[in-house]
């Protein structure tokens, strides 16, 4: 799967743990910084990543910040983006099955969890279940299309 990753300066460790341990189980990684551990703003690699995201030319997302949250915030800006914030195991099943989430965003305090490469495992391999879930994914398609404009447009 080609994926594109990202994360601000308290996500940074966790990011580049994860940027090799993806590599590792075959993925193309497109790290789209930051690049160290220096203060620098989410938004912009939360942006820089939906958009590669949005634009196809990645599979899917993940980032890291702080809390997740900000990351999260962001990234749902851009049109086509689904960002979900997994803080469990079951987050990672339920937004895959569910909402057919394109971006993971993880909070730097999930390093800690002994847990966290099978989450971001289980968020990557689990199936969306399509059918009545589509019709909502549907919805939030037609909003984003009558309200959101693409960057450029
Ligand atoms: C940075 O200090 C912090 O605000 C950021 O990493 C994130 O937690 C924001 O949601």
């Amino acid at each position: 799967m080609r994926i594109a990753v990202g994360s601000d300066h308290r996500g940074f460790a966790l990011k580049s743990r994860l940027v090799k341990y993806l590599e590792e189980a075959g993925h193309e990684i497109m790290d789209l910084g930051c690049s160290c551990a220096d203060a620098c703003n989410y938004p912009d690699f939360a942006f820089a990543v939906g958009e590669a995201v949005a634009a196809g030319a990645a599979d899917r997302g993940i980032l890291v910040c702080g809390t997740g949250i900000g990351m999260s915030i962001a990234a749902n800006k851009v049109r086509g983006v689904r960002a979900a914030l997994c803080r469990t195991l079951e987050d990672a099943l339920m937004t895959r099955r569910h909402n057919d989430s394109n971006v993971l965003a993880l909070s730097e305090r999930s390093a800690e969890d002994p847990r966290v490469d099978e989450l971001v495992r289980t968020w990557l391999d689990t199936p969306f279940e399509g059918g009545r879930h589509q019709t909502r994914i549907d919805g939030i398609t037609a909003y984003e299309a009558r309200t959101m404009k693409r960057p450029g447009c």
